[in-house]
């Protein structure tokens, strides 16, 4: 089972583009710490590298859409908090009943899944504008 950035979600902007690979790296090797049987440590350490990169791309998409006073800025900012609550809520989650496989597959899933559709949507919109833009 592997998670996977994938061509259909370029973006056309580099650094964000990087960053989407980079996030989709992250939430593969939570997957793979799992498959090796890796201890509730490592997986810990993962959620949390990718907690705090999930929050920094999004304040850097944030950045640009403020400079260059994006129209739709505040429908994609919601649809970023949303994500950072729900993650919130699964951390919570593996904070309390411990790390299970289940659980870490679960979180993994749930980024990935989000990623595409978000992705796929709002951010290949951002960068089609931000590309207007430079
Ligand atoms: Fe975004």
């Amino acid at each position: 089972m592997a998670v996977r950035w994938t061509e259909d979600l370029f973006v056309g902007v580099e650094i964000i583009d990087t960053q989407h690979k980079e996030l989709f790296a992250m939430a593969d090797s939570l997957l793979e710490a799992v498959g090796k049987g890796g201890g509730r440590g490592e997986v810990t350490r993962a959620v949390a590298f990718l907690e705090e990169y999930v929050e920094s791309h999004f304040q850097m998409e944030e950045t640009y859409m403020k400079r260059f006073n994006y129209p739709d800025y505040p429908h994609h900012k919601i649809e970023h908090t949303a994500f950072i609550n729900d993650f919130y809520d699964l951390r919570q989650e593996l904070d309390n009943d411990g790390v299970t496989p289940e659980l870490t597959v679960r979180l993994a899933d749930r980024v990935a899944d989000w990623l595409a559709s978000h992705i796929g949507r709002m951010d290949k919109a951002l960068g089609e504008f931000l590309r207007g833009r430079k």
